[in-house]
């Protein structure tokens, strides 16, 4: 079936997303790491704040080394958790408040643990992993030695603990015979295992996942055709088995990920042609998760004003210019691997503009837990279960427990503090829930009423027209040909000429800051206003 014909879930269009990080939200049984039951006793949280998708980081077995994208069975979550009927409850809890349960489908690597993984450092003839001949000293680039009496070494797709599953080379070479072809008999036991897979959650009631890494599945892959392939066979059966269930990847590159087969994909800090810029080129202020290899102007939202939105805009037009109704672009205000928007010199006060664009832009909102309240990216934690990926890359920030109220632990865990997954962010005046939710003027608020004009908003959704009127400071765009939405990020106040009279007589719907007047926009630093017409 061509791509541009394959169904895609109704209710994706209305998604709003959210990333529960399990081992950080909510901790039920006070072992100071976070649980199903205790997302389960938050869930009123999320169904208050509208969200109705919430995606979940692996919760399967693992030795943790990534935490917990070292996989060791696929089937089991792992007892820090809870147990099988705890995910069921929480599934069916959260349904009841009509919010789906994604997971997270590590599909490019087990753990070094994982039984396959352990047979095939055992046994020559196995093939469900990309091995090759040679000692220690004389590996190919990037193999590592084995572990087992199989003699060679193995190709790691992230960390050494974590073994890429073989899904084939896109080009072979007879001098390197580890190269096999995308329909050799491990590929195919491997493709086979990810339906499995699949069908075990998605029979559970589970409504789709985030595919790790998805784009790293076929090796030396030139315009990533054949990982393009391997996709497009398993939405069709997809399609087939689970109508209903969604694909989100992991993969940075919309325009590639979402014709080759995936409902969405996320803009990321990496992937797609400048690797992951446009993302980056909104928030990334160089302050929380850095790569080395980054270098780039001042992001947009930046009190100094010194970025601009283009760079994001052009990434989007051509973007949705490729994947037309095929699917949806994703934009996430954060994740696991990257800073959050309260990061460095970024303060409270600079948060409300960049929730005003994310929730009227027409990609996908996924919110990152926490978000919703300001928490920071806490700098400084030591490496835990990986999280640290350079000198100045370290996850952990972005992964600290999520904060309830003012009781110990900031009413995450009853656990000892010294005993928790990561400490509390320990600022005195660290944003929490409870008194966000107090105060009807807090971010949480904001964030809550947001969404919900978007849910009321067809016109705010993925499918309604964007029109950018200006992409420096203010941005200005209409939605629908019936919204004006004005965002300033910056500490300076910005001024935009409206081109059209309709635009000036806008009635505000939510604004803080910008008002209509003399046929202009005016923005003081720090607003954003979205306009009726
Ligand atoms: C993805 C995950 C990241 C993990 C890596 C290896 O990028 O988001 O957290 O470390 O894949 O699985």
């Amino acid at each position: 079936m061509p791509s541009s014909r394959r169904p895609t879930p109704s209710w994706l269009a209305d998604a709003v997303l959210y990333q529960i990080y399990p081992q950080s939200f909510a901790d039920s049984d006070g072992d100071g790491i976070g649980d199903f039951a205790g997302i389960t006793d938050r869930l009123d949280h999320l169904s208050w704040l509208g969200v109705n998708t919430v995606w979940l980081n692996p919760c399967f077995d693992s030795p943790f080394r990534d935490a917990g994208y070292d996989v060791s069975d696929y089937l089991s979550v792992a007892p820090r958790y809870g147990t099988a009927d705890d995910l069921a409850k929480l599934v069916e809890e959260a349904g009841r408040r009509g919010i789906r349960v994604m997971l997270d489908l590590v599909a490019g690597h087990t753990s070094d643990q994982h039984p396959w993984f352990k047979a095939a450092a055992e046994d020559p003839q196995d093939h469900r992993y990309i091995w090759a001949e040679g000692t220690a000293g004389s590996l190919p680039p990037r193999f590592v030695a084995s572990p087992g009496s199989r003699p060679g070494g193995f190709l790691p797709n992230f960390f050494d603990t974590q073994p890429a599953l073989n899904f084939g080379y896109a080009r072979e070479d007879p001098d390197e015979p580890w190269r096999q072809p995308v329909d050799a008999a491990g590929p195919r036991a491997n493709r086979a295992a990810l339906r499995e897979v699949m069908d075990h959650w998605l029979r559970l009631g589970l409504a789709g996942f985030r595919v790790d890494m998805a784009h790293s599945l076929v090796k030396d892959d030139p315009g990533m055709t054949r990982t393009c392939e391997l996709w497009g066979e398993l939405r069709d059966w997809l399609d087939r088995t689970h109508p209903e269930a969604a694909l989100l990847a992991e993969w940075g590159d919309p325009a590639v990920s979402v014709p080759a087969g995936f409902h969405s994909d996320f803009f990321l800090q990496f992937g797609g042609p400048s690797d992951g810029l446009p993302m980056r080129s909104l928030w990334n202020n160089m302050h929380g998760t850095v790569a080395d290899h980054w270098t780039q102007r001042t992001c947009y939202f930046d009190a100094e004003g010194g970025g601009s939105a283009g760079p994001f805009v052009t990434a989007w037009e051509s973007v949705n210019a490729v994947i037309g109704e095929q699917g949806f672009a994703a934009l996430p205000t954060a994740n696991h691997d990257f800073s959050r928007l309260a990061c460095g010199p970024r303060t409270a006060e600079q948060l409300p503009p960049a929730f005003a664009f994310q929730l009227t832009w027409p990609t996908l909102p996924a919110i990152y837990y926490g978000d919703e309240i300001g928490m920071r990216f806490v700098p400084g934690l030591p490496d835990h279960e990986g999280s640290v990926l350079g000198p100045r890359y370290n996850r952990a920030g972005s992964r600290t427990p999520m904060q309830w109220d003012d009781s110990p632990n900031a009413g995450f865990s009853t656990a000892p503090a010294d005993r928790l997954y990561l400490p509390i962010d320990p600022e005195p005046d660290r944003p929490t829930v409870a008194a966000q939710r107090a105060h009807e003027h807090s971010l949480l608020h904001l964030v809550r009423r947001l969404i919900a004009l978007r849910k009321a908003t067809p016109e705010l959704g993925p499918r309604g027209s964007v029109e950018v009127l200006h992409s420096g400071y203010p941005f200005a765009y209409v939605r629908g040909e019936r919204y004006l939405v004005v965002v300033n990020p910056r500490r300076a106040a910005a001024t935009l000429p409206l081109p059209r009279r309709a635009l000036a007589a806008g009635r505000p719907v939510e604004t803080s800051g910008v008002t209509l007047e003399g046929g202009e926009a005016v923005a003081p630093g720090f607003s954003f206003g979205i306009f009726a017409l």
